[in-house]
This record gives C-alpha cells, structure tokens and sequence, in this order.
C-alpha cells in the first residue's frame, strides 16, 4: 500500500479479534511513530503501552467515561448510534492493547477579555503540546494500518481522566487520548467526506 491508499483506507476500528500483538510489532511502530514533527522539537509526550490485567482494569474507567458521555452523545446522535457508542465503550471492542498518549500537565488562565496574543501566549504550551501529540497519533494510526492492524483514536475517556490517571498512578500528565490497537474483525465502510474544505486562493 502506498502512502495515499494507507491514509484513504484507515477506518476507525472498534471490533478487534482475540489475537495478542508481538511485542515487537508494537515496539518496531511506536519508534517509527516517534518521528512526528513537535513544536520546538520538544517532543513531549509519553506513550503507555498496556495489556492484561491494568488493560482490564483501565476499561472499568473507560465504561465510566461512556457513562458520563452518554447526554452529550445523546445531543449528537439518534438512541442506534448512542448505544453502538456507549458498546464498544464496555470493552473497546476486544483490542489486545490500549495505548495512552500523554503530555505534560500544564495550567493557564483563559479569560473573554484578552486578546488573540495574549490567549495564545498563555495557552501555547498546551496547545503545541496537543498538537505535537495529535502528530505522534496520526503516525501511529497510519503506522498501524499499513502493519495490517486497527486502532481508535478516542479522546472520550478523558470523561474519566482522573480514574484512569488513578489507575495508572499517572499525577503531573494530561492524557490526550486512548488508542486500542490490535487486528481487525470487521472493515467498516468509510464515513463521508465534507466536500468544499480546500480554499484555494490566487490561483
Ligand atoms: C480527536 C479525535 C477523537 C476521537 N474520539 C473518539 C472517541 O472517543 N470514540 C470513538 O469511538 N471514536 C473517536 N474518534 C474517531 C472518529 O469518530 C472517526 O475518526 C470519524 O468518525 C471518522 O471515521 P474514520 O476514522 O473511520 O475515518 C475520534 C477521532 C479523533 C480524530
């Protein structure tokens, strides 16, 4: 697969089969992954590579996090939708793996009177960060597709960040986001496009 078809032909995937990862499929991918671009190069970030016991333990969290989801995903989408949702909030699908993306813990004041320097003064720490991070992540979901495997990218559970940070004994991170990984057991079809998101200009 090229690199079009590989970007065109990832799916979100929440249906995973019961079979475990090498570890060093998961080791040769995360490292490739850990080439993103980061702001200032600073790479801050931390990836938790999880299975087993903690893994289980983590999706009483993660079934928590749908549980305080479920209003808002009760504005979003009609009741199929809603308990589709909150399933594969139960168990993420079967995935062998969760991986959990972190970066530092960082406070700011945003307050309706400052202007755009001053927001982005006071939160670019946070936000480079973030999207530093959502760089590693996309890596990682490409990585992963063209190594035949499926992943999530969710950022639901941080419905429930304080227990899973709890859990993981994780005090002075932020997570950014969970990602289950592992061999898919179903190819969904692929949700539409919004057309009309390229603007082009002068020519
Ligand atoms: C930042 C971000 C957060 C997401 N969070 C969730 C989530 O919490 N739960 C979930 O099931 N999917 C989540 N998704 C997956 C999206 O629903 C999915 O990417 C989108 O519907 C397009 O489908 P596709 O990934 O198959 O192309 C998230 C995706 C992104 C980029």
């Amino acid at each position: 697969m090229n690199l079009s078809e590989i970007i065109r032909e990832r799916r979100s995937i929440r249906k995973y089969l019961d079979r475990d990862i090498p570890r060093e499929v998961l080791s040769e991918l995360l490292e490739d992954a850990l080439w993103a671009p980061s702001g200032t190069n600073r790479q801050n970030w931390d990836i938790y590579v999880v299975r087993g016991e903690k893994k289980d333990k983590l999706l009483e969290s993660v079934k928590l996090a749908g549980e305080i989801f479920k209003p808002k995903l009760k504005t979003l989408f009609p009741e199929k939708m809603v308990n589709i949702t909150l399933n594969f909030f139960r168990d993420l699908g079967g995935a062998p793996v969760l991986l959990l993306v972190y970066m530092p813990k960082v406070t700011y004041e945003i307050r309706p009177d400052m202007s755009s320097l001053e927001k982005y003064k006071a939160e670019h720490a946070r936000f480079t960060n973030t999207l530093s991070a959502a760089a590693l992540i996309q890596n990682i979901l490409l990585l992963a597709k063209e190594k035949g495997l499926g992943t999530c990218w969710m950022t639901a559970p941080k419905n429930a960040e304080d227990q899973i940070n709890e859990e993981m004994g994780i005090t002075d991170k932020e997570l950014v986001s969970i990602i289950p990984i592992g061999y898919p057991d179903q190819d969904p079809p692929a949700p539409p496009r919004k057309g009309e998101k390229i603007h082009w200009i002068g020519f």
